[in-house]
């Protein structure tokens, strides 16, 4: 097959207002702002409040890029969401979102890959254009995992925070700018390293769920954290491998912002330098879906992305899911 098939353009990122920073999570849970910092790299994220919903979050996002891409909304024409934590079960996030934007001729709907949901996203727009099924598609990461984060377990409570990011994916035009390669793996037997035990149909909603918090998440850290590092390295190898490229010739690495020692590992691994690295876990915590589109688009919007950058974006998140894509911008 030969890539580019499509290209990406335009990007949007959308994040609540409030913050809440360590010193607020001293309060609330047995930790430290010191432990926080040295164990993760995260000094603050942003929390959504009521009204911050996934889908009025991702409209926003995703008008930044109609903007950029300068491409009207009827003009799209499929919509993928990548999220864990929809605003409501059904209908999808995408139907809310293409309801929210009158985007009235896209097909919509959900990706759930966790972490990795907006590269896995990418993976299948790029599939939907290759077949010739759709021309525009908004290909969104968002998510709101505060409201399936037990903020009583100090484990987990200080990692996450809400936002979203978009972008759009369109047949390529611009000669050799577009996804140069996609690599995407699932384990499914680690699922319960990370993982939401309730609220599905096996253990549907009951009080018993709310005694015992099992309608949070829940996470083995620190095999959740070997797994991340190996996995996401051997993504970023297959990835430029697939691309015919190697690690010189990467202007950006965007990985998930799950924990800064994790990318430190990764970038070692990966033999990519920190310099060439995006980081910016340290303002909005792990976002999940939403890291690398809001990543992406802080890039671009400070110029550190210009038209022929060549990005490697690596992803990883529960089921266990990783992902890596080799993009020319
Ligand atoms: N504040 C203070 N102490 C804490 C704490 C907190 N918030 N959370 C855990 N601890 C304690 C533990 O109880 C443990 O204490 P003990 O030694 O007395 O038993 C100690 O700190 C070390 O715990 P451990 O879990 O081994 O720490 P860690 O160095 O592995 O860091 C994570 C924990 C969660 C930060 C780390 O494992 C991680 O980031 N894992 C990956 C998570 C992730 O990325 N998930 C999403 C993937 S998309």
């Amino acid at each position: 097959m030969n890539r580019p098939i499509v290209e990406l353009v335009g990007s949007g990122r959308a994040v609540p207002e409030k913050v809440l920073t360590n010193a607020d999570l001293e309060r609330m849970v047995d930790t430290s702002d010191q432990w926080i910092r040295d164990r993760t790299g995260i000094r603050e994220r942003r929390i959504a409040s009521d009204d911050e919903t996934l889908a009025r979050m991702a409209q926003c996002a995703c008008t930044q890029v109609l903007e950029d891409a300068q491409v009207d909304v009827l003009e799209i024409d499929s919509i993928i969401f990548g999220t864990a934590s929809p605003d409501r079960l059904l209908p999808s996030q995408a139907c809310d979102l293409q309801a929210a934007l009158g985007a009235d001729n896209a097909a919509a709907f959900d990706v759930t890959a966790a972490c990795s949901g907006f590269l896995y996203g990418l993976a299948v727009a790029e599939g939907l254009v290759a077949a010739g099924t759709a021309t525009n598609v908004l290909v969104v990461g968002g998510d709101r995992l505060s409201r399936i984060t037990d903020y009583t377990d100090r484990a987990t409570c200080i990692l996450f925070g809400d936002g979203v990011g978009a972008t759009l994916v369109r047949p390529a035009r611009n000669g050799d700018r577009g996804i140069l390669s996609t690599y995407i793996k699932t384990d499914g037997r680690l699922g319960e390293l990370l993982w939401r035990p309730g609220g599905g149909a096996i253990h549907p909603p009951s009080e018993e769920m709310l005694a015992d918090h099992s309608y949070f998440l829940r996470m083995a850290g620190r095999e959740v954290f070997k797994h991340a590092v190996r996995s996401m390295a051997d993504a970023c190898d297959h990835a430029l491998i697939q691309a015919g490229l190697t690690t010189n010739d990467v202007d950006v690495l965007i990985p998930h912002q799950a924990n800064l020692r994790i990318i430190e590992s990764l970038t070692k691994h990966a033999g990519i330098p920190l310099e060439k690295t995006y980081i910016n876990i340290d303002r909005y915590g792990n976002t999940s879906a939403a890291s690398i589109p809001i990543a992406l688009d802080e890039c671009v919007r400070e110029g550190r992305i210009k038209p022929g950058s060549n990005i490697l974006m690596v992803a990883f998140g529960g089921g266990l899911t990783w992902a890596a894509t080799m993009v020319r911008w």
